[in-house]
């Protein structure tokens, strides 16, 4: 039972707001149970903070069950931290020893401005949705699910692409800040379905445009992305948002 706690050195990113330069901060924390998750861990760090009179360190949260994306965050360089497929909510204190130090900071990418702390605004990706990531419904009685038959494939690759949690994680992994695999994860989940038909010819140039605008780079296909994405959504999203692309271009949507 004794290794059941650990004490740890931490070295956090501190910045008041995105106007004012940003530094590490080295903190120790100790006692830490390895049952505890990641976030806990900052809790209690927080809590003695505080108590001190200091200003708790920011940070984005909010299910800590690994559905909501907000607990976006480097850990030791790495997106969400060192466990594959995974979210930094559901990171546990057992994958680290006792008298490691870990590095904390925020995404570093142009298009996710620090607000402060390790909290980054990404809402730039809330406008590549409103340029394209919806579906046009008329309300009234829900529809009997089996009066729209999807083709089984085409059922699971988007219900595949529908787990993106909108995380980041991609972006922040990829070293040109492209945001193509949440673009191609969204714009698949709904190119695969009926209900996506009618928007289907713009939807693709839409939302890659207000990618652009937003100040995302461009994919160089090195896969960063997939091997840290929480979800496990595949490039292959990628290859059919290309598709989506270069049908848009070819057919007129007048
Ligand atoms: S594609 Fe994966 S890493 Fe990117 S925003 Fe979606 S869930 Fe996060
Ligand atoms: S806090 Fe919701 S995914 Fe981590």
């Amino acid at each position: 039972m004794e290794h059941s706690m650990i004490n740890l050195t931490l070295k956090i990113w501190r910045q008041k707001n995105a106007a004012t330069p940003g530094k590490f901060e080295t903190y120790p924390v100790k006692n830490i149970s390895i049952e505890m998750s990641f976030l806990e861990m900052i809790d209690v760090l927080n809590e003695e903070l505080i108590s001190d009179g200091k200003d708790p360190i920011a940070f984005d949260h909010d299910c800590r069950e690994g559905i909501c994306g907000a607990c976006s965050m480097y850990i030791n360089g790495r997106p969400h931290g060192p466990w594959h497929a995974n979210t930094t909510c559901q990171l546990h204190m057992r994958a680290y020893k006792d008298g490691d130090t870990i590095v904390i900071e925020p995404w570093r990418a142009n298009a996710f401005p620090v607000i402060k702390d390790l909290v980054v605004d990404r809402t730039a990706f809330d406008r590549i949705i409103q340029a394209g990531g919806y579906i046009s419904v008329n309300t009234g009685n829900a529809v009997d699910a089996n009066a729209m038959p999807v083709e089984r494939d085409n059922a699971e690759s988007a219900f595949a692409a529908a787990a993106c949690i909108g995380c980041g994680a991609c972006v922040a992994a990829c070293k040109n800040s492209s945001a193509l695999l949440f673009v191609s994860a969204k714009v698949s989940h709904l190119a695969l379905l009926p209900q996506g038909g009618p928007e289907r010819k713009s939807r693709a140039m839409s939302m890659v445009a207000q990618m652009d605008k937003e100040g995302f780079g461009s994919c160089t296909n090195t896969g960063a992305c997939e091997a840290v994405c929480p979800k496990e959504i595949s490039i292959e999203n990628i290859a059919r948002l290309n598709r989506e692309y270069m049908m848009a271009g070819a057919v007129s949507d007048k």
